[in-house]
């Protein structure tokens, strides 16, 4: 029999259940444990799966049974949870946002240097995601030429009062650190700087509680300003229906746009900039042609291939889907845009990440939300949104 990487999972909530069977469905991983704080939980996937219970995540890291954890537990916890694995001499596939703020996430990219031959991975499942990879080439290909500006309308997050209410920790800044950029936006966050890189300064508006009775952000416009003179703005919510998932890219060969699973391309015959320098006349456009981009039909589960690629790297070192160290990108993006809210002004890119945990250490004194609440049982319609 071919080797199988011994894993742990740490967190049996919404996403961490769902894992346990991810894990199953993988040939290169095996689960030998299982770690949650409610007991209940622990054993009975422990029971369903024939992996140990633990009921605290560092007895799992511990007990010297794994070579590898994935992290799934509320996002402050990914922080001393991945940190004591590496120190441990264990991988860490950790959900994402990889931490809840930037000094959080140097924190573990420092332990995890001092392990160099260990793997640190994240669950940013969504760059497996046939259009998003399509996307990821067409860009990096230098088919749309330099990029002039870029747009993500992502305002299809919709959230009830009821959901908020449901989860203790959630939408609070002692519990999560944040909302619709911690919780639901990592995801096109991270995709973010996966196409265009990091801006070098961003303004952004934030409105706290707009639309549902909570302490942190569910209401974001970002305007963002790239070292090449691009300008980016991203818009996101959880209060709009119906929504809008939509990306604009314009660039010196033209215009791509997704939307509606469709990407768009409608493709300059001449470079705009050039044909701007030298036309005769003052309206004109160059001629453009309208493309379809095809792009392969999704199969197999997204969170699956990510740890399956983690396991493999382990095993074959083969590559990972989302590297740790790249982390810290999209969570300085949403710690960005908290910080350029709160001093009311344009934050310039890498921002003071010690202040920022400094601000966000008063906020999380004045928190709703005490650690000893008990949390509810997860949702029953969450399956319907974690994929996205
Ligand atoms: N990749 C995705 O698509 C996706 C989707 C949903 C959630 N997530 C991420 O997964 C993480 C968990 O979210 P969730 O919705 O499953 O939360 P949840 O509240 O449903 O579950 C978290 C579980 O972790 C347990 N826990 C907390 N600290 C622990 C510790 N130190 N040791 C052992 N158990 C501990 C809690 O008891 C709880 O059962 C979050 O970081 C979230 O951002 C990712």
């Amino acid at each position: 029999m071919s080797k199988k990487v011994k894993l742990g999972i740490i967190g049996l909530g919404n996403m961490g259940s769902a894992h346990v069977d991810f894990v199953k469905n993988t040939s290169t991983a095996e689960l030998v444990a299982v770690a949650d704080h409610k007991k209940e939980k622990a054993d009975q996937f422990a029971e369903k799966s024939g992996a140990k219970a633990f009921y605290d995540g560092i007895e799992l890291i511990k007990s010297g049974l794994v070579e590898a954890v994935i992290i799934a537990t509320p996002h402050y916890d990914h922080t001393p949870l991945a940190i004591a694995a590496f120190e441990n001499g264990l991988h860490v596939l950790s959900e994402k946002p990889i931490a809840v703020h930037k000094a959080d996430a140097q924190r573990m990219i420092d332990a995890h240097k001092k392990r160099p031959d260990l793997k640190f991975a994240l669950m940013f499942q969504q760059r497996t995601d046939e259009a998003h990879k399509k996307i990821k080439s067409i860009i990096s290909a230098g088919e749309l030429g330099e990029i002039r500006r870029v747009n993500w309308i992502i305002t299809n997050w919709f959230r009830t009062q009821y959901y908020y209410d449901s989860g203790g920790w959630r939408a609070t800044w002692s519990g999560e650190g944040g909302g619709v950029l911690l919780n639901q936006c990592p995801h096109q966050l991270d995709l973010f700087q996966w196409f265009f890189g990091m801006p070098k300064k961003l303004t952004a508006y934030c409105q706290f509680g707009r639309f549902h009775n909570i302490e942190v952000e569910d209401n974001v416009t970002a305007y963002l300003e790239y070292p090449n003179g691009a300008t980016g703005v991203f818009i996101t919510t959880t209060g709009e229906a119906p929504g809008t998932n939509r990306l604009e890219v314009a660039g010196d060969r033209g215009r791509l746009v997704f939307e509606d699973g469709k990407i768009s391309f409608r493709r300059s015959e001449k470079p705009v900039q050039e044909f701007s320098d030298t036309a005769k006349t003052s309206f004109n456009t160059p001629d453009m042609w309208d493309i379809q981009i095809p792009y392969p039909a999704n199969t197999g589960a997204m969170h699956q291939k990510v740890i399956a690629a983690f396991s493999e790297a382990i095993l074959n070192g083969t590559p990972l889907i989302a590297d740790g160290e790249e982390g810290i990108n999209s969570i300085e993006l949403a710690n960005a845009m908290l910080y350029s809210a709160w001093k009311g002004k344009a934050i310039e890119l890498p921002i003071d990440s010690l202040d920022y945990e400094t601000i966000l250490k008063e906020k999380i004194a004045g928190s709703r939300y005490q650690k000893s609440v008990v949390e509810a049982a997860p949702s029953a319609d969450f399956g319907k949104s974690f994929g996205k």
